[in-house]
């Protein structure tokens, strides 16, 4: 069977970063000027007062302590709470497929290649800036590569699902070089007046070049083991924006629009799953989870990833064996365990063993096992 490996990865981090402290004093802004307005109403029963958010809180609940983002005027403007970022002319570039292109050039400087050596590149995110043509089709466009590119969603795991598929096609003979890309603009999908959720995302962009092992020319490149995919209905973690909301006008702008979730209730679900999947994954593909140098886990919740590495270990892992990029970073969907095996792979010797996984909305959960070459 052909190898492939992962040969490159690429990072694009917004400039502007919002401190919990600061989210938190916009978001307590917001709600005393909320329940001011509102004051006869709460008075009077029929409107409920909302509660202000804590920096504290959000740290012992999430491990998050910032988040960068595309524009933080916006979002910190206690009478607007989201982000101000302006159309563009259809002849520009997309802010989304800017920020893929970015982190599209780094990951493929570092593999060595240029864009003409990309035959496909897979946009595989939560949110797509639009209906058609493809996000990933302006990419391409942008880079001047060739081949085919196509977008894809599976929320949360979009990039490890990417990756089997990249990996698929390599071995199918349909492309030899694949880029997948994940382009995150999480603030413009989460409601910053709900304190249950307004600290959890931040934007970013991540970049993985995969290709055929026998065409890669760099040092250091993880060849891909195996790759594992699963998936289970759920409405835990839902966000009913889409096409036919204009259809139905009575829940145009509703709640329900954006994103939201039973946070404890993902908690319990998708833990004990991701655990017993890369104990699984590793076992049937004969590797030892005490052989797993690194475990690059999606990056929503420290507790949640303390978990499932102990399930997996059978002891906690330390910082060094389950990286932590989301006190940083906060939760950026699927780009997450990107970010992390981006930033924390390089020193591991030849040989040595990881795995990537992602988990989230669907319920999807994503395995990647990976060998240094
Ligand atoms: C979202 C999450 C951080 C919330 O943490 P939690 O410990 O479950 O917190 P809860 O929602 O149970 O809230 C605990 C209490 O804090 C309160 N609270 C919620 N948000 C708050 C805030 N911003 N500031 C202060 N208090 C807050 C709640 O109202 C609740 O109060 P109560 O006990 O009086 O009802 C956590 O559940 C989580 O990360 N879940 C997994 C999420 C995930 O991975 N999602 C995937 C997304 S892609």
């Amino acid at each position: 069977m052909q190898r492939v490996v992962i040969s490159g990865t690429g990072l694009f981090t917004p400039e502007q970063s919002i401190s919990n402290d600061e989210l938190v004093t916009a978001f307590n802004a917001y709600v005393r000027r909320h329940n001011a307005e509102n004051a006869e109403a709460i008075a009077a029963g029929t409107l409920q007062a909302l509660a202000e958010s804590s920096a504290e809180f959000i740290v012992k609940a999430s491990g998050i302590q910032s988040r960068y983002v595309i524009d933080k005027t916006g979002v910190l403007d206690p009478a607007r709470m989201f982000p101000h970022i302006p159309e563009r002319p259809d002849d520009q570039l997309g802010i989304q497929a800017e920020i893929a292109v970015i982190s599209a050039r780094e990951a493929l400087a570092q593999a060595g290649k240029t864009p003409q050596d990309v035959d496909a590149i897979i946009v595989a995110c939560s949110n797509m800036q639009r209906a058609y043509p493809a996000v990933a089709i302006e990419v391409q466009q942008a880079l001047g590569a060739g081949g085919y590119a196509y977008d894809m969603n599976v929320a949360c795991s979009s990039a490890t699902f990417g990756l089997q598929a990249a990996v698929d096609a390599i071995r199918a003979g349909s492309a030899r070089c694949v880029l997948v890309v994940s382009p995150e603009i999480t603030s413009a999908h989460l409601e910053f007046r709900d304190r249950d959720c307004h600290f959890i995302f931040g934007d970013v962009a991540t970049t993985m070049v995969v290709e055929a092992a026998d065409t890669c020319t760099v040092e250091g490149a993880f060849e891909v083991l195996g790759t594992r995919l699963q998936t289970q209905f759920s409405n835990a973690i839902r966000n009913n924006f889409g096409f036919l909301n204009r259809c139905d006008e009575s829940g145009v702008g509703a709640r329900d629009k954006l994103f939201r979730q039973e946070g404890r209730k993902v908690f319990k679900e998708v833990c004990p799953m991701v655990a017993e999947q890369i104990v699984t994954h590793a076992g049937d593909a004969g590797v030892a989870v005490d052989d797993l140098k690194r475990l690059w886990l999606h990056q929503a919740n420290l507790s949640m990833n303390e978990l499932i590495a102990r399930r997996v270990l059978g002891r906690d892992a330390t910082r060094e064996e389950a990286p932590v990029i989301l006190d940083e970073y906060a939760n950026t969907s699927s780009a997450g365990s990107i970010i992390a095996f981006h930033s924390y792979r390089h020193d591991l010797a030849s040989g040595d063993l990881g795995v990537i996984c992602s988990f989230g909305a669907g319920y999807s959960i994503g395995s990647v096992l990976v060998r240094r070459c």
